[in-house]
């Protein structure tokens, strides 16, 4: 079980953090995928552009490779029992513990002027998300970490309480390390930030990729031998290695080690590459927006498959609990 929300267009790290794993996951699990849209209203409480950006997103996940016939790919509104498991989940999550949420914490400094409780309590409805269909295997990116702890918690306290029902839900990245794509300003991970260029959208033309990477932070000559890599250099390879060829990749990190690199030839092959893979992934996405009742029957058909899994996991929490 996984989700990704609809603020926005999907980016290199939504797609080697987390929908890469779906497609791999989709042939041997049972899996669950949704659209968060209403993780979306704790930010972006303009609701203009809510289904346009939930279309978009399960476009993209499609384009991807993602195959609805295979998963349960759903929007989380479409899903009522999220909302009953949620508010259950609230009685066994503390306060102190959600004010200590690293992703709280940052998300009120931004925005000091809207620290609704939703957005205290979003780990309570992610673990809601997760718990709901009983999922052991979380495809997500690094920055998940924290939250799927606190899922786990969650997930211990209630069975303590009231008995077993949930088994214990784990990020999953197929047992290697879980991924985090650096942004291109060489700050941080790559998110829907600010900083338009520091982010590859999954939407972007050629032109754009090339811009965007041409521009990024590297030296003007080869780093003296015996020096640690810097971590803009080093973003760059982890780049690389995502998207170009083995090949490519060692004759570059060759290059840098025998202190002979060219900078500005590792970002034009980076450049080129990264259109490759971007470029197919752009077009059938578009395509698929532009089909509205094929957006339309794959989410019916989510939430109907969804909602089968979810109902049976809510008479288990109802009865132990004992309503
Ligand atoms: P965003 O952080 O861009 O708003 P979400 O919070 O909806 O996106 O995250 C969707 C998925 O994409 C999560 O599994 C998250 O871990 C993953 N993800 C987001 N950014 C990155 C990144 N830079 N590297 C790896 N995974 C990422
Ligand atoms: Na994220």
């Amino acid at each position: 079980m996984s989700g990704i929300r609809s603020t926005g267009f999907l980016h290199l790290g939504n797609y080697f953090g987390a929908i890469r794993n779906y497609v791999r996951m989709q042939d041997e699990y049972e899996c669950y995928f949704m659209v968060a849209d209403v993780h979306s209203l704790t930010t972006h409480p303009d609701t203009k552009e809510l289904k346009p950006n939930v279309h978009r997103v399960l476009a993209e996940n499609v384009a991807c490779g993602l195959d609805p016939e295979k998963v349960a790919l759903y929007c989380q509104s479409h899903l009522y029992e999220t909302g009953e498991l949620y508010m259950y989940l609230n009685m066994l999550a503390y306060k102190g513990e959600l004010e200590k949420t690293t992703t709280f914490k940052d998300k009120a400094r931004q925005h000091p002027e809207n620290v609704n409780a939703g957005l205290l309590t979003y780990p309570v409805l992610q673990a809601a998300d997760i718990l709901l269909h009983r999922a052991t295997l979380v495809p997500v990116g690094k920055d998940q970490e924290q939250h799927l702890e606190m899922s786990r918690n969650f997930a211990n306290r209630f069975n303590h309480r009231y008995g077993d029902v949930f088994p214990e839900p784990y990020a999953f990245n197929f047992g290697e390390q879980l991924i985090k794509v650096p942004s291109l300003d060489g700050k941080g991970k790559m998110s829907k930030s600010e900083n338009q260029y520091a982010t590859i959208y999954l939407s972007d033309e050629d032109d754009m990729i090339r811009k965007k990477i041409m521009k990024a932070k590297t030296d003007a000559g080869p780093t003296e031998p015996g020096t640690p890599m810097p971590d803009y250099i080093e973003n760059i390879f982890l780049l690389m290695k995502l998207v170009s060829s083995n090949e490519v990749l060692d004759k570059f990190l060759d290059d840098y080690n025998r202190a002979v690199i060219r900078y500005g030839d590792m970002k034009k092959q980076l450049a080129e590459d990264m259109v490759v893979f971007v470029r197919p992934i752009r077009e059938k996405a578009e395509a698929i927006r532009n089909d509205q009742k094929y957006l339309r029957d794959i989410m019916e058909a989510g939430a109907e498959k969804a909602r089968k899994r979810a109902a049976e996991t809510m008479e288990k929490v109802r009865e132990a609990i004992g309503l």
